[in-house]
């Protein structure tokens, strides 16, 4: 009987293992898309290299391939996922640690198709499934630029802290050939009659990849659209608690607003925050007034309204100014208020156009989900620098005047304030926020320091 079960248990075993063989076998050859040994077929010209340069800023590469406060495109950079932190790598052309010694079939095959210098199958942490829309073109002048305008940097990899049997890479693959467009496969796909729409296209789906923080993501992690063929496509999410509003439309705003904001970072309506703000630094700031204007109007073009916080009500909006103007019976939210944010914010709290931005209304106040909002007020948040708004306008962060119980109260004050409609918010809330952001939990930025009120 022993024996039975015994040779039972080994025949299980065996075809276990053929199984994840042949699994195996089969993800190697998926891993044969592209051909690494393809070379440029484009002249480098400064034109080209710079060009190179300028899509860059398109990808916003140095996001992730730059640690915080390291060289950069060096590498090191960590990016959570749900299974582990995934290490961004050293992308500079150090032929030792970097991407020196690479074919140019090797880049092409890392950025659009998520296959990396040794073969494996990459994290989707790296946006190929975006980048495959880039076309070949574009994609030599980014490995011209890389090769000659950036400079070799010897900084070895770290290794990713995912541990096994989640970090075997080769069931990637699989992923990748199910959720992962091939290059092939997208030639021609934002074809419009309007060129400019087409452009726009090209650049929010292709190096932007802008759904990857504003399209709602399947419990298997892919994007739940990467076009507008989706109805899910760019209709928000959650990124780290904080609400990532709907793009789609965007019905609040005009196209010349739209640039503005990404632009600059602000517009006479709103400012940028959040994970948004590096965006804007690092990337949208620094693309023309033509891609600019082309990403808008093809974000309008979308079927939507965009996340437009709450209309405007003006008899709600009189009434709250009026009470906080008179200053008698406030609760302890509006009292709050008018201390510490009035100053700036204004009784109104409508703000001043491109300074300070409007509360009477705004989405981030107006989210189901509060955190955002906690997080500004305890942590404060800035305006970037950029070329088009060079001042840096800085919301100082409240966590050390304030305590729990009393920021809930301000933020309650605000959910219900003006036009605004939204949940109140509970200390506990707060609480939790606090803790994420002391613990720098929230992405290693704006880590709050002991008695942080710059
Ligand atoms: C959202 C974050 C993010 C952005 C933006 C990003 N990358 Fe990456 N990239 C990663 C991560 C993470 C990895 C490592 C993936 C892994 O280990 O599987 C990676 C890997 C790579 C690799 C492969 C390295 C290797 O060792 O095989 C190359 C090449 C690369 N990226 C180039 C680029 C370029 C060029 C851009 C801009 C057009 C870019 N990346 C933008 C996160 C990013
Ligand atoms: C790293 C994540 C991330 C990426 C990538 C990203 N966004 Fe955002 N975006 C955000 C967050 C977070 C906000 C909310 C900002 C706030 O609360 O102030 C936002 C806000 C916006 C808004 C303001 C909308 C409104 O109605 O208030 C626009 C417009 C926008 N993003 C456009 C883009 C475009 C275009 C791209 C691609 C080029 C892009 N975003 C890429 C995270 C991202
Ligand atoms: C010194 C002037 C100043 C004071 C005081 C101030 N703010 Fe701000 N606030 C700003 C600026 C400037 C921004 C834009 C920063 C940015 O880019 O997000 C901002 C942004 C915000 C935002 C984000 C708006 C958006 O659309 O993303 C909220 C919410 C906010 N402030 C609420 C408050 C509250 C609540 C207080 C009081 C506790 C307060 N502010 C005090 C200047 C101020």
């Amino acid at each position: 009987m022993k024996s039975k079960i015994r040779s039972w248990l080994l025949a299980v075993v065996l075809v276990g293992v053929a199984i994840a063989l042949l699994a195996w076998l089969v993800s190697v050859f998926l891993n044969r898309s592209g051909d690494a040994s393809a070379q440029l077929t484009l002249p480098v010209t400064p034109e080209l290299i710079s060009k190179g340069a300028y899509l860059a800023r398109a990808g916003d590469c140095v996001a992730c391939h730059t640690a915080h406060g390291g060289q950069t495109f060096a590498g090191g950079r960590g990016i959570e996922s749900p299974i582990g932190t995934i290490y961004a790598t050293n992308i500079t052309p150090d032929k030792a640690t970097g991407i020196g010694s690479w074919t140019y079939g090797e880049f092409e095959r890392a950025v659009r198709r998520g296959v990396g210098h040794d073969g494996s199958a990459l994290y989707p942490a790296m946006p190929f499934p975006s980048y495959a829309l880039v076309s070949d073109e574009d994609t030599q002048a980014l490995y011209a630029y890389f090769m000659n305008d950036v400079k070799p940097v010897q900084q070895a990899n770290q290794a990713n802290g995912i541990p096994w049997p989640l970090s075997i890479r080769w069931p990637l693959a699989y992923w990748r050939t199910l959720f992962s467009p091939t290059p092939e496969s997208t030639v021609n796909a934002v074809a419009s009659e309007n060129p400019q729409i087409a452009r726009g296209a090209y650049l929010v789906q292709g190096l932007g990849h802008c759904g990857s923080c504003h399209t709602p993501r399947a419990l298997t992690m892919q994007e739940k659209g990467l076009n507008e063929q989706s109805p899910d496509y760019l209709t928000g999410a959650l990124l780290n608690d904080w609400a990532v509003p709907s793009i789609r439309g965007i019905g609040h705003w005009s196209v010349e607003e739209i640039v503005d904001y990404l632009g600059s970072g602000r517009n006479d309506k709103a400012s940028v925050a959040g994970e948004m703000t590096d965006v804007v630094a690092n990337s949208t700031s620094h693309m023309s007034d033509q891609d600019l204007h082309a990403m808008a109007v093809y974000l309008k073009s979308l079927a939507g309204e965009g996340d437009t916080g709450r209309a405007h009500d003006p008899q709600r909006s009189a009434a709250t100014a009026a009470k906080l103007t008179a200053a008698k019976d406030l609760t302890l939210g509006e009292r709050l208020y008018l201390d510490n944010c009035g100053a700036c914010h204004f009784v109104k709290g409508e703000g001043a156009s491109r300074i300070f931005p409007r509360l009477d209304g705004a989405s981030i106040i107006n989210a189901q989900n509060p955190t955002a909002l906690i997080h500004v007020i305890l942590a404060g948040a800035q305006t970037p620098s950029t070329e088009r708004g060079p001042s840096i306008l800085p919301m100082p962060g409240f966590a050390a005047r304030m305590n729990d119980a009393e920021v809930a109260e301000l933020a309650t004050f605000l959910r219900g304030g003006w036009s605004n409609q939204a949940p109140a918010v509970s200390a506990d809330q707060v609480r939790q926020v606090r803790t994420a952001l002391t613990e720098g939990h929230a992405k290693g930025e704006q880590k709050l320091e002991a008695g942080n009120d710059k």
